[in-house]
């Protein structure tokens, strides 16, 4: 993994009037995933997906390093109605060119997870459970997932169309524990597994 220098800054975007976006292109060596998130970037570009909160990871340059979506879950989502309005990643991606980096020890889709988590407790008013989906087969994105503290708990039904698990990484509820309307369960620290998930607090 070769190690980058220079400042990279996070932000969040309106998808629709972010012009670099529209070249946005994780890979093409065809993979399920890259496919699946070059379309939803092509979207959101387009105006699709309201709702989301949309952020971007740039260089120095201001060349996009990676992109990351969120939202509240809805009981129409697959997998994801028992979760509805706890926080779901939606997409997360790296430029093709700035696959395989990393920088001040973090892999470059560490430093895109994070960002993503920070601003999932900000505007959550705390560290909620996260989810995402993913497919396991995907390893660069199971490894980026598990690595912050994510964990497979409902594995994808092969039988179906759907080749993604359900991954989640637990929060640290406030005592109300209520978040967007929904009761969860009260979790301890040490209940959220990895110092990495500790970092995004
Ligand atoms: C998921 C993702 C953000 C993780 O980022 P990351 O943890 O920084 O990992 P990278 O992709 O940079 O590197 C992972 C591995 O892929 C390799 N890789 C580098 N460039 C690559 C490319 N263009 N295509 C495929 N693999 C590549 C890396 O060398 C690395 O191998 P290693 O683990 O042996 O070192 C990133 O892999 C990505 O953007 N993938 C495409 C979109 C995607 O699948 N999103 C997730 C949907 S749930």
């Amino acid at each position: 993994m070769s190690e980058l220098e220079g400042d990279f800054d996070s932000f969040a975007v309106d998808p629709k009037h972010y012009a670099p976006l529209r070249c946005f292109c994780c890979g093409k060596h065809g993979s399920r995933s890259e496919q699946e998130v070059n379309r939803l970037v092509r979207e959101y570009s387009s105006g699709r997906h309201k709702g989301s909160v949309f952020r971007v990871t740039v260089d120095g340059r201001k060349r996009i390093v990676g992109v990351a979506a969120f939202l509240a879950a809805a009981p129409s989502q697959p997998m994801l109605g028992q979760f509805t309005g706890s926080p779901y990643i939606s997409v997360i991606g790296l430029s093709e060119r700035y696959r395989g980096r990393g920088k001040g020890g973090l892999r470059l889709g560490d430093l895109v997870l994070l960002d993503a988590l920070r601003a999932i407790t900000k505007s959550w008013g705390g560290a909620p459970h996260t989810f995402a989906l993913v497919d396991p087969n995907n390893r660069a994105s199971r490894n980026l997932f598990e690595r912050n503290g994510f964990r497979m708990i409902i594995r994808a039904n092969r039988n179906s169309h759907e080749a993604d698990s359900l991954f989640r990484r637990i929060g640290v509820q406030s005592p109300v524990g209520s978040l967007g309307g929904v009761s969860m369960p009260l979790v301890t620290p040490s209940e959220t597994g990895t110092n990495a998930g500790a970092r995004a607090q």
